[in-house]
This record gives C-alpha cells, sequence and structure tokens, in this order.
C-alpha cells in the first residue's frame, strides 16, 4: 500500500489530542500522534504533509512545560509543511516567535462567541461572527511578530493567529470538539486547502494493515484475549484471530458484578453468534467481591479490579500452557478514551480516572496487544461491521471493565448489586420498547449512597436511592445528557420503585460531560 498523505499531531498533554486525529481521519485522512519530544528525524520520517501541535494542562512560563525545538520551525519552513496549534499550541506558537501571554487565574471555559477578522485561509467559510468551545487559564496578550490576528472574542482579543510569511496558524479555541460547530470547516481548511491533503485513506486499509502489524509482532508466538463481551474486545478479537487464527484463545471473566443475565448471554453470543474459536469463561466472581469488601475510593476500587483481572488472566494462561506451549501476548479491546482519561497517551496529560485495562501491574509476564489503542468506539464500531460482525452486537451500549463496581457508590455489595441489576434491566427493557436504545450512547443506572423518606401503601418508608444515567455522544469524550421524554422516564422511575425491592426514590442525572464523567466514579 503507497503511503497515504499524512498529518502528524504532535502531543503536548491535551485530553482532545486523539480526538484530533480522529477527525482528520474523518476526513479520510491519515493521521498519527507522536510526542512533542519526537525528534527531526521521527518527524521527516513520517512525511507528514501538515502538522498540528495539540492542547495541553501546562502554562509555557510553566518550568517543566513541554517545549518544541527552534529546528523543528525551521525544518517546517524549509520542507514547506503548514503547522496549526491548537489551544496550548497557539501560546507555544506565541512564546516562540516572541509574543507575550497572559495566565489568568480564571479559566474561561465553555462556549464562547468570536469574531471571525479574515473570512479566508483558515476561517474560509465562517461567518462573522461563530460559536466556539474554550477551556484555558492563559491567553496571548501580545501578537508574536510577523503574526496577525485572524479572530478575537470578548475577553480574548487574540482567539487565532496566522503568520504573515510562513505557513503557520493557531487557535486558542477547540476546533475538533463537537461543542465548536464550524470546527470540522476549519480543519477541512487546514488539512485540504493549506496542507493539500488528498482524502485516501479507508478503514479498509486499517484492517489489512492491522492484522499484518499482529502478525509481524505476535510471529508463531500465542495470544489470550481478555473479552468482556463488548464491542471493542470482540472487535479486536476478531482482527486477531484474523491475524493468527487459532493460535489465540478468548477469556472472558465473571468478575461477579455483571449485569442481569449478562453472563448466559456473552457467553451465547460469543459460542453461537460470534463463533469464536477458544472461547473460556473464567468464574472468579468470589475473587473480586472479597477483594472490593469495604472499599469506598473510587480510584482503589479500579485498582484492585484491574490487578485482580491480570492475575486472573495470568494464571488462565499458565493454565492453557499445556495446551499448545507458552503463551506470551495478553490481548485488550483498549480503545483511545481508555488512555487518554487515565493519562497514558503522553508524559504531559493529566489522569481522569484509571481504565481497568490501562493500569498495569508492575510485573505482569505478558506483553500487551492492542490492536484499537488509536481508534475511537465509532471507529471500533466501524471496523466491526467491516469484519461482519452482527449489527446488533455492534450497537450495544459501551459497558466499562470495572462493571457494576463504578456504578455504586461507596463499598460493593450483594444488595447493591442486586438493585443496580434490577433497575438497570427495567430501564434497558423500556428504553428498547420505546425505540431509543440505538439513539443514546449509553443508558444505565447507579446506586446512591442515600437513604430518603417516602411513603408507600400508607407506610413510612426509608429506603435507597437509585440514579438514571442517558447520554448522548459521539466518542464519550464530550457527552449530553439525554433529554428523553418526561413520560418514558416516569414510567421508568415507577416500574423500579415498585418492582426492585429496597429502593423509594429514583433521580435522573442532567450533568454533561465535560465537566461529569459519564461513569459516576
Ligand atoms: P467516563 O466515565 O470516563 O467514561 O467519562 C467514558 C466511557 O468509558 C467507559 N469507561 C470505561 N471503559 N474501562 C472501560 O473499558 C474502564 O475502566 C472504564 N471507565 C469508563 C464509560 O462507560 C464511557 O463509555
Amino acid at each position: 500500500m503507497s503511503q497515504p498523505d499524512t498529518i502528524l499531531i504532535m502531543d503536548f498533554g491535551g485530553q482532545y489530542t486523539q480526538l484530533i486525529a480522529r477527525r482528520v481521519r474523518e476526513l479520510a485522512v491519515y493521521s498519527e500522534i507522536v510526542s512533542y519530544t519526537a525528534k527531526i528525524s521521527d518527524i521527516r520520517a513520517l512525511k507528514p504533509k501538515g502538522i498540528i501541535l495539540s492542547g495541553g494542562p501546562k502554562s509555557v512560563y510553566d518550568k517543566e512545560s513541554p517545549s518544541i525545538s527552534e529546528d523543528f520551525f525551521t525544518y517546517c519552513k524549509d520542507q514547506a509543511i503548514p503547522i496549526l496549534g491548537i489551544c496550548y499550541g497557539l501560546q507555544l506558537i506565541g512564546h516562540v516567535f516572541g509574543g507575550k501571554i497572559t495566565s489568568y487565574p480564571k479559566k474561561e471555559y465553555g462556549k464562547t462567541g468570536i469574531n471571525v477578522l479574515k473570512q479566508k485561509g483558515l476561517l474560509e467559510g465562517l461567518g462573522a461572527t461563530e460559536l466556539v468551545w474554550m477551556s484555558h487559564g492563559d491567553q496571548v496578550t501580545k501578537l508574536p511578530e510577523n503574526f496577525e490576528a485572524i479572530a478575537s472574542s470578548e475577553t480574548c482579543p487574540i482567539a487565532a493567529i496566522q503568520s504573515k510569511t510562513d505557513q503557520i496558524y493557531a487557535v486558542q479555541f477547540h476546533i475538533e470538539v463537537n461543542h465548536t460547530p464550524k470546527g470540522m470547516q476549519i480543519l477541512r481548511n487546514f488539512v485540504f486547502s493549506i496542507c493539500k491533503c488528498a482524502p485516501n485513506w479507508k478503514m479498509a486499509g486499517f484492517i489489512n494493515e492491522t492484522i499484518s502489524k499482529i502478525q509481524d509482532r505476535v510471529k508463531n508466538e500465542r495470544v489470550i484475549m481478555a473479552v468482556s463481551g463488548g464491542v471493542d474486545s470482540t472487535v479486536a478479537a476478531r482482527l486477531i484471530e484474523k491475524a493468527i487464527g487459532d493460535r489465540v484463545s478468548c477469556i472472558f471473566v465473571d468478575n461477579g458484578l455483571m449485569r442481569k443475565n449478562e453472563v448466559a448471554e456473552v457467553k451465547q453470543n460469543f459460542e453461537e453468534i460470534l463463533k469464536l474459536k477458544h472461547f473460556f469463561v473464567v468464574d472468579a466472581s468470589n475473587l473480586f467481591l472479597s477483594r472490593l469488601k469495604g472499599i469506598t475510593d473510587p480510584e482503589e476500587k479500579r485498582r484492585i479490579i484491574a490487578n485482580t483481572f491480570f492475575e486472573v488472566f495470568e494464571a488462565k494462561a499458565e493454565e492453557l500452557k499445556g495446551r499448545g506451549g507458552k503463551i506470551k501476548f495478553l490481548g485488550q479491546g483498549t480503545i483511545a478514551p481508555d488512555r487518554i482519561e487515565s493519562g497514558v497517551t503522553s508524559g504531559a496529560s493529566a489522569k481522569i480516572k484509571s481504565h481497568h485495562n490501562v493500569t498495569l501491574p508492575e510485573k505482569l509476564s505478558l506483553e500487551v496487544l492492542e490492536p484499537l489503542a488509536l481508534l475511537y468506539k465509532d471507529e471500533v464500531r466501524q471496523v466491526g461491521k467491516e469484519l461482519g460482525i452482527p449489527e446488533d452486537f455492534i450497537q450495544r451500549h459501551p459497558f466499562p471493565g470495572p462493571s457494576l463496581a463504578i456504578r455504586i457508590i461507596g463499598d460493593v455489595t450483594e444488595e447493591k448489586l442486586k438493585i443496580v441489576r434490577e433497575s438497570d434491566a427495567i430501564l434497558i427493557e423500556e428504553i428498547r420498547k420505546a425505540g431509543i436504545y440505538n439513539k443514546v450512547w449509553q443508558a444505565f443506572t447507579s446506586y446512591l449512597p442515600i437513604k430518603s423518606v417516602g411513603v408507600m401503601g400508607d407506610a413510612r418508608t426509608y429506603q435507597n436511592m437509585v440514579l438514571i444515567r442517558m447520554i448522548e455522544s459521539q466518542d464519550a469524550m464530550t457527552a449530553n445528557f439525554a433529554k428523553v421524554d418526561w413520560d418514558l422516564l416516569e414510567r421508568i422511575a415507577s416500574r423500579i420503585i415498585n418492582e426492585v425491592p429496597g429502593v423509594n426514590r429514583v433521580v435522573y442525572d442532567i450533568s454533561n460531560k465535560p465537566p461529569a464523567t459519564v461513569e459516576l466514579e
């Protein structure tokens, strides 16, 4: 395959770096992320037609803030490679070219109106005023030499800049999030009009490339694949199976924290519908539940679950050794957001929560194989479709590895698990009936450790509270609560209160992400 046109993204630790990469891929242009520490020789090898400098949590004046060598700009100028800075990327460009950056103690956060001062080049096709999504503490307060402002807002007069002499552009706002309605237009202008890329990258190419990468890496070794019954690990399992045939064994761990009927359904799906060879269910429920007893801290719960998973996989790998030799790799369905939020994509990003499959124990005896690590959920779904995985399966809502443990605030007990299982089953049944299951990204219930007073059959009750969360999203990096029909919510709430013992109150979560997250822990 000839090399597709490539946009390189230099990662300064922003939460949205992978999202930028994915937005470029949405335009059918290949994109790759490298650390801000990448050498010129690394950049040259990737032959980028354009480079995007990502956002990041630091301030350019911080002692340890990520920076970039002066050679970088000289190299890009010599090679005529256009540059686009986003948020921190803009401040860095401002700093390197002699502008002034000012820190404001109060962050500007959320939707803001901008005035477009130059409706040409990067901002071609935009109106005189537009809405954008800002998230920054610092901003450029004096233009760097030979730069002009091409957009401004009330609180941020230098909201976008452009070099008068070179192909360097930068924006303070985030063009990659859905909250910036014309964000994709701006990216299109950069990728196609400025960098002159051709839209020549396709998912099918990804599948073939990934299969050969797996074959090159695994060679004649064996893989134990962790499957959760969800889309990501199933698609990853299929890819690995396509690459190395029956040298992969798929393991589903029953951690005792599954939804109602889930273990039986997953087993049936794998054996009868997906027909994955070498599929095993390991019942480790007692082990997980005993280790979680009395644990209330969210990160501690996540850590225990992650470690126990890895331990169970290692033990199973050891057991399977007898059936055809040592197992070298552990396959996982890790996708981009898992890594971003766990803070492992670059040394510079902030940790939001430790996703179960990303926080590896120090002494893991297996090498991790993650064929989907760069993709987002909807891209994974696209790959799944191309691999012939049934539509029903592909449209399943995401379910987190730590399972119901992170949908129970506080310690995990059988009684609370039962409340979540039963209420969740009612919710899913009702939204399927109402025909909105495939319209929402995720719908689930959580247990809140709050008791409140109610009245049932003329008697006072003092019982538990269940929270319903339904969100709309494209990639789980940002999400809005779903504005569903009141009558439907009422039906679900009354069924939960009537049918789930121990619950007398139901609340609906109306927080968006950010600032909340999807799961409660
Ligand atoms: P948050 O709560 O981080 O969730 O806003 C974003 C998406 O990721 C799922 N999630 C996880 N998935 N392991 C997973 O496989 C995890 O540890 C984990 N934590 C959250 C969550 O359900 C949502 O779709």
